[in-house]
């Protein structure tokens, strides 16, 4: 299981010119890619990951493992969202976050991510701690609730078409086989011809965002992190305009309050090397932002 870590380089740098890296907080452990190139970059680190996927962090220890039983690296099951609720979490001296999905979680069938495998059709990050599965929010939403969502995540406009096409199926859409199916026999030919992607991704990345609170979660992190360190580093890489506005104002507004000075005025992207060679790193964009910088 491999995830080519999107814009390492780049972040990899930030850190080197901050004045302490010690101690690192990698919120969004994934398959460890992040985690990995830090402790080989920067030999007197130690890195704490976090991830609210169990399944991730057994994988990630996979690869990390050597750093573990030398204690330079610790993981968490935890959701980035309660940061302020865990003692741990607090007094690092870098916090860098990889927003979205893990490659591990796209390409396990039984995951139900993707519109490319057939599998249940779950997208919880947290099986065990969250209630309501895509399948089930589907079961339970009203027409225009569905359209709704797909339209706010995923920019979706046949939202309507395909959110009425869902609620009209005979049987509950419990795979996503049979979700990319209803999409598929819901939007006219020359439509998805012109559509210029998959004619579901839209769709399926509205469920996860809203299956996984994505937005919500953020926005809690954003809320605490100015009370979890005075002089940390901060970096965000995110793939969606939606989180990259909520970061960019939340950056905007820890500088007006004082709080410290906004490293990336126009956000990072990625090199055209780097897109060529990995498609995930298209629509990444890199903030960062120094606590407490003069
Ligand atoms: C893009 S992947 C990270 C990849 C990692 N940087 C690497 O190089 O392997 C994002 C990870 O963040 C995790 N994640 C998403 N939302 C989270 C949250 N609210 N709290 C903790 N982890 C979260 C996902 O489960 C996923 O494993």
């Amino acid at each position: 299981m491999h995830h080519q870590p999107v814009m390492i380089n780049e972040v990899l740098t930030l850190i080197a010119s901050h004045s302490l890296h010690a101690r690192i907080l990698d919120g969004t452990l994934g398959l460890g890619g992040y985690s990995e190139a830090i402790l080989q970059h920067f030999p007197d680190s130690s890195v704490l990951g976090i991830d609210r996927d169990s399944q991730a962090i057994a994988f990630s220890l996979e690869r990390l493992g050597d750093y573990e039983a030398s204690s330079r690296f610790s993981s968490l099951h935890a959701n980035f969202g309660n940061l302020a609720e865990i003692p741990e979490c607090r007094d690092y001296d870098v916090y860098v976050f990889d927003l979205g999905v893990s490659n591990m979680q796209l390409t396990l069938p039984e995951r139900g991510f993707s519109f490319q495998n057939d599998g249940p059709l779950d997208m919880r990050m947290n099986p065990s701690g969250q209630d309501m599965s895509a399948a089930d929010l589907l079961r339970l939403s009203d027409a225009d609730s569905l359209a709704k969502i797909f339209w706010d995540y995923g920019e979706e406009r046949y939202s309507r078409l395909i959110a009425q096409a869902i609620k009209h199926s005979t049987s509950p859409i419990t795979t996503t086989a049979e979700l990319v199916s209803v999409i598929r026999s819901a939007l006219p030919q020359p439509v998805q011809r012109k559509m210029g992607t998959h004619p579901a991704r839209r769709v399926f990345q509205a469920l996860r965002i809203y299956v996984n609170n994505e937005m919500g979660e953020l926005e809690n992190l954003l809320h605490s992190l100015p009370s979890l360190s005075h002089d940390a580093l901060i970096i965000f890489v995110s793939y969606h305009s939606l989180e990259d506005r909520l970061i960019k104002h939340a950056f905007r507004k820890w500088q007006t309050d004082g709080k410290g000075k906004i490293l990336t005025r126009h956000p990072l992207v990625p090199s055209e090397e780097e897109t060529a060679e990995n498609y995930k790193a298209r629509s990444a964009k890199l903030r960062a932002f120094c606590m407490n910088a003069d």
